[in-house]
């Protein structure tokens, strides 16, 4: 093979050869699954609370089970799925948050940095939630820890959390919907349909 063909070869794995407007899939069909479905289950759990129980406890469930999930895809999942791909260091958090004030941030296929971080927070608070909710069920009597410890714990403690962090997430999910405009509105792309088709364009 001679130079040429070789930098051509290369330049093709590199996917350097396809010009910038090409659609490329980014996120994966489970990840799209997973948004979807935790947006339905997180917005039924929080709004049907005290009048209908039995859904608002099913939808939480749902959340708790999709975390899990997602928790594993982090580590086993296609490449922008991947927490290696997204989590940032707090010097490219900082970076990024920096440019992104002088209005030029860097654009990512992936989560950008300051998306990522809050994607962070806001599963951990989902995370909080739900397992306070899971142990409040136990002092009820009901659910996979009411034969546990958890049953004797303080109630009123275990209801401060949860309604603390799912008040949390509900303001984190405002500021996170409103990133995604607002990085949609600076790179001229639209970061919701790519949530639907799993595809942008790749610069
Ligand atoms: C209905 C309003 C919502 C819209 C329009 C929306 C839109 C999006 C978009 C476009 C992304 C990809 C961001 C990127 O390109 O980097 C994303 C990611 C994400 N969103 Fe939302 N979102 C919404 C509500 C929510 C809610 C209610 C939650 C949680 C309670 C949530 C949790 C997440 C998470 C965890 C990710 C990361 C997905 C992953 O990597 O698996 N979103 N969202």
């Amino acid at each position: 093979m001679n130079a040429e063909v070789f930098l051509l070869a290369a330049k093709e794995i590199e996917g350097l050869n396809h010009p910038t407007d090409t659609i490329v899939p980014v996120w994966d069909l489970l990840v799209r699954i997973f948004h979807w479905s935790l947006v339905l289950f997180f917005f039924l759990a929080y709004f049907l609370d005290d009048d209908l129980i039995v859904i608002h406890s099913y939808a939480g469930y749902g959340v708790f089970l999709l975390l899990l999930f997602r928790l594993l895809w982090g580590f086993i999942g296609t490449v922008h799925a991947q927490f290696a791909d997204f989590i940032p260091s707090p010097f490219v958090l900082r970076n990024y948050l920096r440019d992104l004030v002088r209005g030029y941030p860097e654009r990512y296929l992936g989560h950008n940095p300051a998306g990522a971080a809050m994607i962070i927070l806001l599963a951990t608070s989902l995370l909080v939630t739900t397992l306070s909710g899971i142990c409040l069920f136990a002092l009820e009597g009901s659910g996979p820890l009411s034969e546990t410890s958890v049953a004797h714990w303080p109630g009123g403690l275990l209801e401060n959390i949860h309604n603390l962090f799912a008040d949390l997430t509900l303001m984190m999910v405002v500021l996170h919907v409103g990133g995604v405009f607002l990085s949609s509105f600076m790179h001229r792309e639209n970061l919701i349909k790519a949530m639907i088709s799993g595809k942008k364009k790749r610069s």
